[in-house]
């Protein structure tokens, strides 16, 4: 069957690998630890689709055909919607999760059962010659657990559980997590739009 490349700017190896397996063998998944000569883009926006401008435009300017972006994270309500676009170094160094998910289990110690309701977000941009082409944007409800559960995932995974789950996504594991997630709901608008416009 012939694959469609698709092109991933993040360097992250969880979003890459998610993506992968929500896309199916119709495509040949790739991101920006393939290719040597892709710049590394500063995050300097402060909004999600801002930043997933930022990387699709960057580093559609470097490669032929379409790039897709991925800029996500969590927002919590009790936090008035932190951790946010500053999820990957909430714990004061950038990727490091296991000091995220102990900053936000401090922050959360006395918010109460009831007031612990938080989404992921995930807005992905597709560009195409260093321009943005569309974006969509995906959520999902849940809320956030006492204490980390589960092994899967990456991220704040064994920190969230989704509506109508009472345990985490990292406890979940991939195919229920893939099949209601943020980035499973922004990842199959942008491959519609995809199936609409490439070739
Ligand atoms: P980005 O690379 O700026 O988009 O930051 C994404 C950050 O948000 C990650 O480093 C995680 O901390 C968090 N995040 C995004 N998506 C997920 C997910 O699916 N599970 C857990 N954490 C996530």
């Amino acid at each position: 069957m012939p694959q469609t490349t698709l092109i991933i700017a993040t360097r992250n190896a969880h979003k890459t690998k998610e993506i992968r397996q929500m896309a199916g063998d119709s495509y040949l998944v790739r991101d920006a630890n393939d290719f040597h000569d892709f710049p590394q883009v500063e995050e300097t926006g402060t909004t999600f689709l801002q930043n997933a401008t930022l990387k699709a435009e960057a580093i559609s300017s470097c490669v032929d055909g379409f790039v897709l972006s991925d800029d996500s994270g969590l927002e919590v309500d009790a936090l008035d919607g932190a951790p946010g676009v500053w999820s990957s170094s909430f714990g004061g160094e950038e990727g490091n999760h296991t000091r995220n998910n102990h900053r936000l289990l401090d922050d959360m110690r006395q918010v109460p059962q009831d007031r612990r309701s938080a989404r992921f977000v995930c807005v992905m941009v597709v560009a195409c010659k260093g321009k943005a082409r569309a974006h969509f944007r995906g959520s999902v409800e849940g809320r956030i657990l006492l204490a980390p559960s589960g092994e899967e995932g990456f991220g704040y995974d064994p920190l969230f559980a989704p509506i109508g789950y009472e345990v985490s996504f990292a406890e979940l594991g991939a195919e229920i997590k893939n099949q209601l997630s943020h980035r499973a709901r922004a990842l199959s608008a942008a491959l519609e739009w995809l199936n609409n416009h490439a070739g």
